[in-house]
């Protein structure tokens, strides 16, 4: 190793071709996974909370996944804004085959198939009180029953024709059951990405308004999502969803959580994603309106250093917009 003067770490980054030539990760459109929120009607729903995000019809979707296909965004991930009348304590309308995920799912795999479609496998937005599974009298979420119900809610999204199937509710025990079934369902190559190290966070606020379980919920995350506090947890947790089948796991806040990332890619060498959540892309934009910071810098940033940790690929609601400063 030389040292100063021979060593003069800034000569490779005297030019825009120097640092070209030496950057260590790239980003490109193929490492987003842009999420979208479809709703009932025919009318764009802006999401106050999330500025530059709005909810969709089925109709405004497919043009939605049109666009991914342009800008070369390989997948869509979806969540429905459930209408008010058809959320119940069991959140049944998870498992209907004709509801607004599923018809999301169908029109984009026959209008667009080459985009790939990412479903949500959790119950919030199909539950009266807000939690992502079953609750019992006392409020606390049932594990073994919910997975069963998720189960059933994975094979109707396959049936409709989801591509990835994501449970993000951290039951235990739910991937390998969704993987068995999938299997005797004949769904052979649908992929599994596990929500593996979910977080209880206060970064999904945002979400929770797109989604319409905001106000609803009753109490908080912390009986099934992670405490913030833990990093081995996480790696058991990613150990069990690998072992369950998943394909691929999924880091969740993104950026507060980096370290998750690196460690679950040094640890287990498999595909690993973040997803940068609607709190990360509130606090961008609103950094960027108030004179904090240039905003496509600070997308593209963020975007990178997800690539830099050890991602595959990021889902993220600036997807669109990053894909065009990448120049799609
Ligand atoms: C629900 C779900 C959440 C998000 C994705 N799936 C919210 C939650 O767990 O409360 C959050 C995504 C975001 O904040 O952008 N199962």
């Amino acid at each position: 190793m030389s040292t100063y003067p021979a060593l003069r770490l800034r000569r490779t980054r005297v030019s825009p071709w120097s640092r070209a030539l030496h950057a260590e990760s790239v980003l490109t459109p193929a490492d987003l996974i842009w999420p979208l929120f479809v709703t009932e009607g025919a009318e764009e729903e802006p999401i106050a909370s999330l500025p530059g995000v709005s909810r969709w019809s089925v109709a405004q979707i497919v043009e939605r996944a049109r666009e991914a296909a342009v800008l070369g965004i390989p997948a869509v991930a979806l969540f429905p804004n459930t209408p008010e009348h058809l959320r119940t304590d069991d959140g049944r309308e998870a498992v209907n085959p004709d509801n607004l995920m599923c018809r999301a799912i169908r029109a984009i795999k026959d209008e667009v198939p080459g985009v790939g479609v990412l479903t949500d496998v959790a119950l919030d937005p199909y539950t009266a009180h807000g939690h992502d599974g079953l609750v019992d009298a006392a409020g606390y979420v049932l594990n073994d029953a919910t997975a069963d119900v998720l189960t059933e809610q994975a094979l109707v999204q396959a049936a409709a024709g989801a591509d990835i199937v994501a449970p993000s509710d951290m039951m235990d025990g739910r991937v390998g059951l969704i993987r068995a079934a999938l299997e005797a369902g004949g769904h052979h190559n649908v992929q599994i990405m596990a929500y593996a190290a979910k977080y209880a966070s206060a970064f999904y606020g945002p979400f929770r308004d797109a989604v319409g379980s905001r106000g609803r919920l009753k109490g908080d995350k912390k009986t099934y999502q992670m405490d913030p506090a833990n990093a081995e947890e996480a790696l058991r947790e990613v150990a069990a969803d690998l072992d369950e089948g998943a394909d691929s796991v999924m880091v969740k806040p993104g950026l507060a959580y980096l370290d998750i990332v690196r460690r679950v890619k040094e640890r287990f060498e498999v595909p690993v994603f973040a997803y940068q959540v609607s709190g990360e892309y509130a606090m961008i934009e609103h950094a960027a309106a108030a004179g904090a910071g240039d905003r496509d810098a600070l997308v593209l940033e963020t975007l990178m250093a997800f690539k830099r940790a050890g991602c595959s690929g990021v889902l993220t609601y600036h997807a669109a917009h990053a894909a065009r400063l990448l120049g799609a």
